[in-house]
């Protein structure tokens, strides 16, 4: 301990004076980075094995630093272990405590690293285990979509363009769109996760060290694919961040797109589906109401995750190679980022497969629309109509329908062919929205049959993960 009774720095060697208390609170960051703390004791363990095979440590010395960090392991998991913000970090923290306990080897773990390269490596290793547990929960998310496809394959709504009704399509096919985004994000997320799994360890400070490493073994001890090429890039590379944040922003950009969806389905005004009362609360001063809080808040969380891409991009631009305290930065936004995917993504994995949609509402909603009018133009032209003239013709029937309060598939043959002669009984046909949707009948096309075999591949794109 020094005279103000605060754990000597390990690089007090050359400073004269005690480090100012505001300035230690500033640059210090352990009292975030401790959550990186499993990963910089298996950074460290690796380190220490490899060590000793080059001949650096004993065994005898290793032996020490394993247990000494498997047991900092447990007291920090039991909560029992004091992190100090005078010793600046989760690395150094990690390492004095150790030093405390076992004495002398303590403080040869430290040869031929530097915490630039251990916080690269510590926060790859962090990051790789969280990507893995958001690829579960998207892949959940995802089930529960391609399940609820497959469960409403037939059951029509109306499909919107510019939010007004357009053509009908099934709720199916609605859901395998979403599937589709998010089949794009887990695509983004695990070629994400290729890039960043090299191991920086052994960089050091930034130019290698004169010990005689061995960053294969390091790397293939930790899992990683390979070491990293350049000892500066290294260091300095926060690249896997911000492709990690650029995912995220794009999943929740997705999410708010899918919860806005949801919110304008559960107002009365639209009163598609039904979401169990679990997933939503009220008001404390009208009593009617029920409020689709998840998705409004999953809708609102993408802001704080645009920022931390925002945040990651800023940080980098113009940094000089190779390490500088700006990295430091890193840690809060991909955090933050990383809570915040998992918890929308497990909020909605949760959701999704309660939805419950009122069938009789949105096949309604999709015969008030006039959604059978291209099928009615359609229908002209296979008879002989160009295609021009059609569009006239049924956008003269559906200014008669918005007069009479009729679809066009209630109106009469006669009041039909008010407008065109060429229109016959075999109309009908084609102006029911079953009809409609089961005429689109190609890959990508909303025919119930097309949505069941997408289901299908779906959830057989799922099973091959
Ligand atoms: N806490 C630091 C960070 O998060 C660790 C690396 C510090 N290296 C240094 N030379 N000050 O980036």
């Amino acid at each position: 301990m020094s005279q103000n009774d605060q754990p000597i720095k390990p690089w007090g060697g050359r400073f004269s004076e005690a480090t100012d208390a505001f300035v230690e609170r500033f640059t210090a960051s352990v009292t975030f980075d401790q959550r990186l703390f499993h990963h910089d004791i298996n950074g460290s363990i690796a380190h220490a094995t490899m060590l000793t095979k080059a001949g650096v440590l004993s065994q005898d010395e290793l032996q020490k630093i394993q247990q000494g960090l498997e047991s900092i392991r447990q007291q920090i998991n039991a909560g029992q272990f004091d992190w100090s913000i005078s010793l600046e970090d989760v690395h150094m923290n990690i390492e004095a405590r150790l030093t405390e306990s076992i004495g002398i080897a303590g403080k040869k773990l430290h040869t031929g690293r530097s915490r630039n390269d251990q916080v690269a490596t510590d926060i790859r290793l962090y990051m790789r285990d969280e990507i893995d547990a958001i690829c579960k929960e998207l892949t959940r998310l995802q089930t529960g979509l391609a399940d609820l496809a497959e469960r409403e394959f037939d059951t029509i709504m109306p499909g919107f363009t510019h939010l007004q009704t357009a053509q009908p399509v099934t709720f199916g096919h609605h859901m395998l769109a979403w599937f589709e985004m998010l089949q794009r994000d887990y695509g983004r997320l695990i070629d994400c996760r290729k890039r960043l799994n090299y191991s920086p360890l052994g960089a050091a400070a930034l130019a290698g060290t004169t010990y005689p490493i061995d960053r294969h073994y390091t790397a293939e001890l930790l899992g990683f694919t390979a070491p990293t090429e350049n000892s500066l890039d290294s260091v300095s590379d926060r690249d896997f961040a911000i492709e990690f944040c650029a995912f995220a922003s794009i999943l929740m950009t997705h999410m708010s797109r899918m919860s806005e969806e949801l919110v304008l389905w559960t107002s009365s005004q639209f009163n598609f589906i039904n979401l169990p009362d679990r997933f939503c609360t009220g008001s404390s001063i009208m009593p009617q109401k029920k409020n689709p809080d998840v998705p409004e808040l999953v809708r609102g969380k993408t802001g704080r995750v645009n920022g931390h891409l925002i945040a990651l991009l800023t940080l980098m631009k113009s940094q000089p190679l190779a390490y500088n305290k700006d990295n430091q930065e890193d840690k809060e936004p991909v955090f933050d980022a990383i809570d915040t995917v998992k918890d929308c993504l497990r909020a909605f994995a949760d959701m999704i497969p309660a939805i419950q949609p009122k069938k009789d509402r949105m096949h309604e909603a999709a015969k008030r629309g006039f959604s059978t009018a291209t099928d009615l133009a359609d229908y002209l032209v296979r008879k002989g109509v160009a295609f021009r003239d059609a569009h006239e013709i049924v956008g003269k029937s559906v200014a008669y329908g918005v007069q009479t309060g009729k679809d066009l598939s209630e109106m009469s043959l006669s009041e039909l062919q008010q407008f065109s002669k060429t229109i016959e009984q075999d109309v009908f046909a084609v102006l029911t929205l079953e009809g409609s949707v089961a005429a689109r009948n190609h890959i990508g096309g909303t025919a119930p049959l097309q949505v069941k075999a997408a289901a299908g591949r779906a959830k057989a794109s799922l099973a091959g993960r």
